[in-house]
């Protein structure tokens, strides 16, 4: 339950949080992490311990091009190599290309910053997987972009996040789907295996959604879900497009924290970002408030149930979760064990 996945990208923090010539330390999957941008702008993630006698790098200082520990004052350039050790005198042969800190892949893309938490074994940038992407918008930032820390196991995020039957129950509020007025309707969505997840096929929104007009004419939506927990949800009309991609990053076994991204084409939507920030906010901080809620009874070790049709994607997400540790573990390549279907839930 608790395993976190490795050799895969993570979204680790919105880019706008890091300037040039800064630093941001953050522990992901358990590691400490420092995050930098250099003074060209490139970003860049070292494990954050100084090799030497263990001190957090980011307590030194960054110059732009190297992070000099606060400790002794070695310096690293922006892959970890150690490049000055000042208290050597001459003579003294300390070869320093061997001294270095962990580097992990980093990419900024759309507006965040995104790691490759490797396993440490291989370090070959040309032959990782692709980031992922919002479809359709470019290489514009997020218009709403939230994080939320969920106090509990990514598992448990996922599984929450990706619940098609919560949402009448969690998900009320006097805008939107009162408890006083929720009822429940048949769904039926038809679901195929992506590379490393599996979708939601792309089928047109119901009409009379207003909402969806801003898109243009015949507007569908596709939903995806990969691995380690990554959620993008298509709005694509004749004119325009939105996405939401929902990204879930343990930091620890026990904490998660989720970043919501919307993204849109419609040019004059903007004027509503501060009111969509406020209903995304409120959205996510239901899904957080009941997974806090369900960790009182989870202390407890209860056994747990996941029923048909409503949870099979979570079944899925376990199902994936496995084949990838076994493929992993048995060095070959991974053989996602999902079979197109369509599911039926009441929701
Ligand atoms: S602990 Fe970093 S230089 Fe000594
Ligand atoms: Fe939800």
């Amino acid at each position: 339950m608790t395993e976190l996945l490795r050799n895969l990208w993570y979204l680790a923090l919105p880019a706008r949080q890091l300037k040039r010539g800064g630093m941001h330390a953050k522990v992901l999957l358990g590691d400490p992490i420092l995050f930098g941008r250099d003074r060209d702008g490139g970003v860049f993630a070292l494990r954050d311990i100084c090799p030497h006698r263990g001190i957090p790098l980011s307590d030194g200082t960054f110059d732009g091009c190297e992070v000099m520990c606060d400790y002794h004052g070695w310096r690293f350039d922006t892959s970890g190599r150690c490049t000055e050790i000042p208290s050597l005198v001459e003579g003294q042969k300390l070869n320093l290309s061997r001294i270095g800190v962990t580097r992990y892949p980093c990419r900024e893309v759309q507006g965040n910053i995104w790691i490759y938490m490797h396993d440490g074994k291989g370090d070959d940038d040309a032959a990782l997987p692709p980031v992922p992407v919002a479809p359709d918008i470019g290489e514009r930032p997020a218009n709403v972009q939230l994080a939320m820390d969920f106090a509990c196991n990514i598992d448990h995020a996922v599984i929450g996040l990706m619940d098609p039957s919560h949402a009448p129950y969690v998900h009320t509020s006097w805008w939107w789907k009162s408890k006083a007025r929720r009822r429940l309707r048949l769904k039926e969505k038809h679901y195929e295996p992506t590379p490393m997840g599996f979708r939601m096929a792309r089928h047109p929104n119901p009409r009379g959604g207003q909402v969806y007009r801003l898109f243009g004419k015949d507007v569908t939506t596709e939903i995806s879900y990969a691995l380690p927990g990554v959620r993008i949800e298509h709005v694509k009309g004749d004119r325009h497009s939105a996405v939401s991609l929902t990204a879930v990053t343990p930091l620890t076994a026990t904490e998660t924290e989720v970043h919501q991204c919307l993204y849109w084409t419609v040019p004059w939507l903007g004027v509503f970002t501060p009111v969509v920030r406020r209903l995304a906010r409120t959205f996510l901080g239901q899904d957080r408030d009941v997974v806090m809620r369900q960790q009182c009874g989870l202390r407890f070790e209860p056994s747990l149930m996941l029923i048909d049709d409503a949870d099979t994607q979570a079944k899925w997400y376990f199902k994936l979760k496995r084949e990838y540790q076994q493929s992993a573990a048995e060095g070959r390549p991974f053989v996602n064990p999902i079979e197109a279907t369509t599911l039926r839930w009441r929701s």
